[in-house]
């Protein structure tokens, strides 16, 4: 088992046993037990080695456990376009590329054909737990929702608002029409589970961001929003000079671009920012002190030249902090990809930035992540228990304990078929074999995958 422990501290256990519940939750967990120990562990919990041999599974060395990935932000509507219009920056490329695509879910039938790739796609990757936007149609986003149900991912899933500043032909008609079909996609998500509070996929608001929407709508969701203290919220915010511009230009009554997503009662604990690349540190505040997260989404920083985000600081800050793959803006929903970005991310910004603690080990710090490059430990913990803070779902998700949903990945690393892209050696630590993995590995390695204990994707998935 390797399951996060703190943002700087991964548990590498060898020799674990882990039982899941019929119900998917993780009765029991047991640390470092030898062969001839199994016997005695398995008493403890009134078990035998006969009563559990028909449910017994064991791994060899070069194969793990680890919490499944936690994507707190990504677009199930712009997968046709991952690795498509990497030319543009952002408000550009919503108009050039994105814009156009999103457009074409007014089909329902096309949003059936492309969601379930989608989902699926998803699932093999390794992603138990995952953010969508949809689009702006109630149909299609309620498609969505089915097939995220059906194939079992773990979801908050999302109908955009956006009444203004898009296309003629991709815009709602008014925010009116914008919170009536927001309102109808909540009942019809909540309606797929007879048990709200347990289900496995949920709504969450999205207005798509603050340029998108007029203030009355964001009045408007602002208002949903207290009314219905559990919905999640997620939006994008200061991903890009031009868009954080533009929307102190509509907003000149607000201070900051926080300011603006905290004025309409839009910033909460279970509100979700995207990218944040260009936060200052009185947004960093505000957003610590409303307890909001942030999914920081480097490929798609990279992709679209947003720049490179200081995540050392908001972690130094206090602030929430999950990874996000943003497809398309990213071009994969691989959230092993989006930890390898994030580790460059650091590299980069400390490349600038460089630090000078006394404590420093290599080019990592013991006393601050600011400044330095982001240890493995933290960037797993930002793809596992990070994200799960954001979604505030840390108490059911995020790591492997007692209690938690088995939300989980088996990774192989295993020099079979087509796993030789990781070289390693038999003697090496189970820590020295995971930086491999961290570094160099990819869906191959992703052999099973489990959301509550249901076996829902990976490579041996058929
Ligand atoms: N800002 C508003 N919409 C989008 C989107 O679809 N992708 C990204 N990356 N940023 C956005
Ligand atoms: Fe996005």
């Amino acid at each position: 088992i390797i399951t996060p422990l703190s943002k700087r501290d991964t548990l590498f256990s060898d020799y674990s046993l882990l039982r899941v519940s019929p119900l998917g939750t993780i009765d029991w967990v047991e640390h470092e037990v030898p062969p001839h120990k199994l016997e005695e562990a398995l008493a403890k919990h009134g078990e035998t080695v006969e009563s559990i041999a028909s449910q017994f599974r064991e791994l060899k060395r070069g194969e793990w456990i680890i919490p499944g990935f936690v994507d707190t932000h990504t677009h199930a509507p712009q997968f046709q376009n991952n690795g498509a219009g990497s030319q543009f920056e952002l408000l550009d490329w919503l108009k050039y590329v994105t814009f156009p695509e999103e457009q074409k879910y007014a089909d329902v039938e096309y949003a059936k054909k492309m969601y379930r790739r989608v989902v699926r796609g998803s699932l093999d990757l390794g992603t138990t737990m995952c953010c969508w936007y949809g689009t702006l149609h109630l149909e299609g986003t309620k498609v969505l929702a089915d097939v995220l149900n059906e194939l079992g991912q773990r979801a908050y899933v999302g109908k955009c608002n956006m009444d203004r500043e898009s296309a003629p032909t991709y815009q709602e008609a008014s925010a009116d029409d914008s919170l009536r079909d927001t309102l109808s996609f909540i009942t019809h998500v909540e309606g797929l589970s007879s048990q709200p509070s347990q289900a496995l996929v949920r709504p969450i608001l999205t207005p798509r961001f603050a340029i998108s929407c007029t203030g009355p709508l964001l009045q408007g969701l602002g208002e949903i929003a207290k009314q219905h203290p559990h919905l999640p919220i997620q939006t994008h915010i200061s991903e890009n000079s031009a868009e954080i511009a533009y929307t102190k230009e509509l907003f000149p009554h607000c201070a900051t671009y926080a300011a603006v997503y905290d004025h309409y009662g839009l910033l909460r604990e279970n509100t979700i920012l995207a990218h944040g690349v260009h936060l200052e540190q009185s947004e960093l505040d505000l957003i610590k002190s409303r307890g909001a997260g942030i999914s920081h989404c480097p490929t798609s920083n990279f992709n679209l030249r947003s720049g490179a985000a200081h995540v050392g600081e908001w972690l130094d800050n206090g602030n929430k902090c999950g990874l996000g793959t943003d497809c398309s803006g990213g071009w994969t929903a691989s959230m092993i990809t989006t930890m390898q970005l994030a580790s460059v991310c650091s590299k980069v910004v400390s490349y600038y930035t460089k630090g000078d603690d006394a404590s420093i080990t290599g080019r990592f710090s013991k006393t601050q992540f600011a400044k330095y490059q982001l240890p493995i430990q933290t960037v797993f913990w930002l793809a596992t228990m990070g994200g799960a803070e954001v979604c505030c779902l840390q108490d059911k998700i995020g790591s492997l304990e007692p209690g938690k949903l088995f939300d989980a990945v088996h990774v192989s690393i295993l020099p079979e078929t087509d796993n030789m892209h990781i070289w390693y050696d038999e003697s090496e630590s189970l820590e020295s074999m995971f930086e491999r993995f961290m570094t160099n590995g990819d869906e191959r390695n992703v052999s099973e995958v489990w959301v509550s204990g249901r076996t829902v994707g990976g490579r041996l998935f058929k």
